[in-house]
């Protein structure tokens, strides 16, 4: 499957601002999880900078990305309790991969969900494989205005999680980072499967 993430994948690892925005999104997410032998879901987990970090602390992990390249770079990392998938999300991909059969005590989605042509739906596609009470995560660029070319709104990422029947929203700006741009504030989304 070609992708268009697929040339961004051998450079991805030496990105100093791809690194950091990792980092800081590990960081950020033990303030809204307790990671206690839990099943997580990496979803658009890109060469696993996130998916490293939290390797350590999760019982298993699925790392789940459109760009087979994005995903080789990760396998050669051979972290042992990660098994990775390189497809789409949608209900076809959910049916026919064994990975995807078991409900997650935590989805992450670290700078993914701004790029989703169907974001909105993900969502419900997303909820629909937590656990009960299990927790969805996303960051992604703070965009001021609806149609940005960059990044989500509040108000979108509020009303979505509201609309794919997701409890207990609560929309933060952990951090920032500098880019050629300027500084650029970073949304940060937690949702219940209440
Ligand atoms: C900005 S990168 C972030 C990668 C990684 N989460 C990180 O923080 O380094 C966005 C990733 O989302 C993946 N992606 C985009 N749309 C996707 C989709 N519909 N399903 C799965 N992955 C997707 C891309 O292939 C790419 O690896």
């Amino acid at each position: 499957m070609s992708d268009s993430w697929d040339e961004y994948a051998f450079d991805w690892d030496a990105n100093k601002d791809a690194k950091a925005y990792a980092e800081n999104a590990f960081e950020t997410l033990s303030d809204v999880v307790n990671f206690n032998n839990i099943n997580i879901l990496d979803f658009g987990c890109g060469t696993g900078l996130l998916t490293e970090k939290l390797s350590p602390v999760a019982n298993q992990i699925v790392a789940l990305d459109s760009s087979q390249k994005m995903i080789d770079v990760l396998n050669d990392k051979k972290l042992i309790n990660v098994s990775t998938l390189s497809t789409f999300l949608s209900k076809e991909s959910i049916r026919t991969n064994h990975l995807l059969h078991d409900k997650f005590d935590l989805i992450v989605a670290s700078s993914v969900c701004s790029f989703l042509p169907n974001y909105e739906s993900t969502l419900i596609l997303l909820k629909s494989l937590l656990t009960k009470n299990g927790i969805f995560v996303q960051w992604d660029w703070l965009a001021q205005e609806e149609g940005s070319r960059t990044g989500l709104t509040n108000r979108r990422v509020q009303s979505a999680l509201e609309s794919a029947g997701f409890n207990t929203v609560n929309l933060t700006q952990p951090f920032s980072l500098e880019s050629s741009k300027g500084s650029m504030d970073v949304l940060m989304a937690s949702a219940k499967n209440a």
